[in-house]
């Protein structure tokens, strides 16, 4: 039975698993933390230090908290060490065979009643079960980056999941202050699903001459209210992550062309245009540089936004139709794990459902695309 004194493991000490670390030892647990590379869990480890020590500085944390969470991380010298742990949740390298590994070492290890959880972004948890002898202590706990302050976690029962671990998990990881959602073992879960034709269509409409990147981008800030425009989160995910994740979905979708990556964003990341991390995406980055201005054309604007929110809104009913999660779970995951201004149920209240449903059917028409078909769901919620 997981509780709050609960020893947690954590595999990867990268970019999210330095997050769930800080995390969990916040929350009063013990932590181990091991990556294969042994620097990198040094620099986690020191990173975690001064994340907290701004944190004091800032007034958000006592001293006291900050060296007791520090005191409660241990960077462990091999796996072995793990076999106190409750928990352990392995956040390594996107690559199947690397987790069933590491998975299949630490069934070795850790008691019966250890629950092994995955990170995994868009792997399928069922098969990384499926590598375990006993696959139903494994989930999919699936935390946004970065983890310690993205509030949504998706909790992902593979098919042979044991459900009694995953209410184990969810109402843990409930204590960290964190908001859960479930999801069925989908590509892309919930999020990154619903989220794809935010940048699909996007780029979709710049590659269509109908605008550029900076006017697309204005479009969804000024007339959607979203924090972020398209090309500008792109660049600030990383065009690498952002197209692998694209590019997983489609394929784990049998090529369902929705979820279609794109030949703009592919050469991106071919040519190293990662983004605001490599000093230049869809914009460059430079010192120098001058950021292009949007064409701000209401009428242009109005039009790329309903072209935009209409596929997210049919992304969000076929979520629902196919039951990979509830309602309210869709509407937690966009607010909480990607900012949307609002719900996207909720939205195609206040924009009229009709409305949304005329745009897809004109698209489609127009397109002759499988892309644009309207979920069965919305159809008939028109009726
Ligand atoms: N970065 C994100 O925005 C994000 C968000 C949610 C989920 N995820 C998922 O979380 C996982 C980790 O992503 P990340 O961005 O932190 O990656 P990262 O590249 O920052 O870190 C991965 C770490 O795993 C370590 N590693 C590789 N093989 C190992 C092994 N055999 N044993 C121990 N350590 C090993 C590497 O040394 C590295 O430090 C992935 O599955 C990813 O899909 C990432």
């Amino acid at each position: 039975m997981l509780h709050k004194n609960s020893c947690i493991g954590v595999i990867g000490a990268g970019t999210m698993g330095s997050g769930i670390v800080q995390l969990a030892a916040s929350f009063g647990h013990k932590v181990l933390l091991f990556d294969a590379n042994v620097a990198v869990a040094a620099q986690a480890v020191d990173r975690i230090g001064k994340s907290l020590e701004s944190l004091v500085q800032k007034g958000k944390i006592t001293d006291a908290i900050a060296k007791s969470t520090l005191s409660n991380i241990t960077n462990a010298k091999s796996i072995d060490e793990f076999a106190k742990c409750d928990l352990i949740i392995e956040a390594v390298i996107e690559e199947l065979s690397v987790k069933v590994e590491i998975l299949k070492k630490l069934e070795q290890i850790v008691s019966k009643e250890c629950v092994l959880a995955t990170n995994t972004s868009s792997l399928s948890v069922t098969s990384i079960a499926a590598a375990c002898a006993g696959s139903g202590r494994v989930v999919g706990i699936h935390f946004f980056n970065p983890a310690t302050i993205m509030p949504l976690v998706e909790l992902i029962p593979g098919i042979a999941s044991d459900m009694k671990v995953i209410e184990e998990s969810r109402a843990l990881i409930d204590s960290w202050n964190k908001v859960t959602v479930l999801a069925k073992d989908t590509p892309g879960f919930i999020v990154n699903r619903v989220a794809r034709s935010f940048y699909g269509e996007a780029i979709r409409i710049y590659e269509e001459g109908i605008a550029d990147f900076a006017t697309i981008d204005w479009a969804l800030k000024e007339i959607g209210g979203f924090k972020m425009g398209p090309f500008e989160l792109m660049d600030f995910i990383g065009n690498d992550v952002n197209f692998k994740v694209t590019e997983t979905v489609w394929t784990q979708m049998f090529f369902d062309s929705r979820y279609k990556p794109s030949l703009t964003q592919k050469r991106l990341y071919e040519a190293g245009f990662w983004g605001r991390k490599k000093g230049r995406g869809y914009y460059s980055y430079a010192d120098s540089a001058v950021m292009p201005e949007a064409k701000r054309d209401k009428d242009l604007g109005s039009a790329i936004f309903t072209r935009i929110i209409s596929m997210l809104i049919n992304e969000a009913y076929d979520t629902l139709y196919y039951k990979i999660a509830s309602k309210e779970d869709i509407e937690l995951a966009m607010t909480k794990g990607v900012n949307y201004p609002k719900g996207l149920f909720k939205w195609s209240e206040e924009i009229g459902l009709r409305k949304i449903h005329d745009e897809l059917t004109r698209l489609h028409a127009r397109y002759n695309e499988d892309r644009y078909r309207p979920s069965v769901l919305l159809s008939d919620s028109c009726k």
